[in-house]
């Protein structure tokens, strides 16, 4: 039996700290699904979903069994779909764990046929988020070490353009 898991989140953009999640996650299981789903919460992302997907696509060219896919529905849905048998979550402090223990609780509950797995966050991304890319990128700063070198340049046109 090939075991898939679905790796979400907003991606707006993919760092490389969810890179290290995604091909790390890769080396577990046969397949990985990066999804581009959406989070009620965040009001309005700065890429569009063709620009996330993208991205991913360009940042995961390398390695061989990860797909990218994008659903705007319940998580817990698209897994089961998919006949997915994990949720890889990357963790990176404390104060991640509430919000991350509360949803794979509700995927649980919601579809019960796949665990959540988490992954700590390796020590030199512990900081990074898709956030902190963009304020910096905003600023006209260098990014180079936080996002993959493909879709650098994009970035930061996209960010400086909204700047000036
Ligand atoms: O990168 P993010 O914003 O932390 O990812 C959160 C995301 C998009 C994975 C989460 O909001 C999600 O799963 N959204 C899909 C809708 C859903 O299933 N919501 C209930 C989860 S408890």
């Amino acid at each position: 039996m090939r075991r898939i898991a679905v790796c979400p989140g907003s991606f707006d953009p993919i760092t490389v700290g969810h890179l290290d999640i995604i091909s790390r996650a890769a080396t577990i299981f046969d397949k990985v699904i990066v999804l581009v789903s959406f989070n009620a919460n965040k009001k309005s992302a700065t890429f569009t979903e063709q620009e996330r997907i993208q991205m991913i696509l360009e940042a995961t060219k390398d390695i061989d069994n990860v797909y990218v896919d994008c659903f705007d529905g319940l998580l817990a849905e698209y897994v089961k779909n998919v006949n997915a048998c994990a949720i890889v979550k990357g963790l990176r402090a404390v104060s991640d764990f509430e919000s991350e223990f509360q949803m794979a609780l509700v995927n649980k509950k919601l579809y019960g046929g796949a665990e959540t797995v988490f992954l700590t966050t390796s020590g030199e991304n512990m900081f990074l988020s898709s956030s902190i890319v963009k304020e910096i990128a905003y600023h006209g700063g260098d990014i180079s070490g936080f996002i993959h070198p493909a879709i650098i340049s994009f970035v930061q046109q996209k960010l400086i353009h909204k700047h000036k």
